[in-house]
């Protein structure tokens, strides 16, 4: 695996690739890697691609000061992973390299409603902050295919609409959430859960499975409702339990029996945060 931690260097290493006919496949990451994260490195190894993984803790998509500063940082442990899985680059940049003229003063980026509702209502200018920093590492790397993960339902929403607003030709690939064996979606976050959080984490699984189990045409409110019960009764202080359209993400809160569903949860375990996702009916 090489290190690059210079974006130019990184940008003419890549284009040599190309230039000899490779294809690149690009695996963003904040590092605290895990299981899911492999599986994005292992999904573009697959595909024959030269894949590059960026680490970067990106400080402009962090709208809690709190999250940021203890956001975990494994990063001997990442290059270990890595190498195993046959990465074949890491980018670790440094916050210039990243934004050389700063982070006041970014450009803004038109995201309709996925910036008020979900994750955007919750999280105010956490998408400006993952568009900002997605799209200049897109401009780095300038991949042919770009791995991202499901259990980030509305993060692979919005970056396939900054696709198409920067038109940047890319193959866009939404990889399936990574589970650990009792069902919690692995996240880096669930490092700093204590043990009986951890157990009671596992809630968010169950409760979405409870949803997709009991989905009946007609009026979904009551299920929703026990669904947030279910959640607030193992500790949680739930955002949001949602039913949605798969494709636009607006809410349904009365099933006709045709729309393809997915249900989003967010919901803190103190001071943890967590997200998931299942579609109800693939
Ligand atoms: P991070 O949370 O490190 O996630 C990096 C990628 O791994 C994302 O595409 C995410 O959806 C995917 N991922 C995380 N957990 C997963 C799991 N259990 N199964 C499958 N994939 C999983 O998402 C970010 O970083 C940042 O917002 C980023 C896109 C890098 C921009 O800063």
């Amino acid at each position: 695996m090489i290190l690059f931690k210079k974006a130019n260097e990184l940008t003419d290493y890549l284009s040599r690739q190309r230039s000899a006919g490779r294809k690149i496949g690009f695996v963003p990451t904040m590092g605290a890697l895990h299981q899911g994260h492999l599986s994005l490195i292992e999904r573009s190894g697959e595909n024959k691609n030269l894949t590059v993984c960026s680490i970067f803790i990106n400080p402009t998509q962090f709208n809690d000061p709190k999250d940021f500063q203890k956001y975990p940082i494994t990063i001997e442990q990442d290059i270990y992973l890595l190498e195993k899985k046959g990465t074949d680059i890491l980018f670790l940049p440094s916050d210039e390299e990243i934004y050389p003229n700063g982070t006041i003063n970014m450009q803004h980026y038109d995201l309709g409603n996925m910036e008020t509702i979900l994750e955007g209502q919750y999280r105010p200018g956490h998408f400006q902050g993952v568009c900002q920093v997605m799209h200049r590492l897109l401009l780095i790397v300038e991949p042919d295919h770009l791995y991202m993960g499901q259990k980030d339902y509305q993060q692979c929403m919005v970056v396939k609409k900054l696709l198409q607003v920067t038109q940047a030709g890319i193959i866009f690939h939404t990889c399936p959430t990574v589970r650990e064996p009792d069902g919690l979606a692995m996240s880096s976050r669930n490092t700093r859960l204590n043990e009986t959080e951890r157990k009671n984490a596992t809630t968010i699984y169950e409760t979405l499975l409870y949803l997709k189990k009991n989905l009946t045409p007609g009026d979904l409110s009551a299920l929703l409702k026990h669904a947030t019960f279910k959640l607030e009764e193992k500790g949680f202080k739930v955002d949001y339990v949602e039913v949605a359209d798969a494709e636009t993400l607006g809410f349904v809160h009365h099933w006709n029996g045709q729309q393809k569903l997915v249900a989003l949860i967010a919901a803190f375990l103190h001071e943890v945060r967590l997200i998931d996702n299942m579609a109800l009916n693939p």
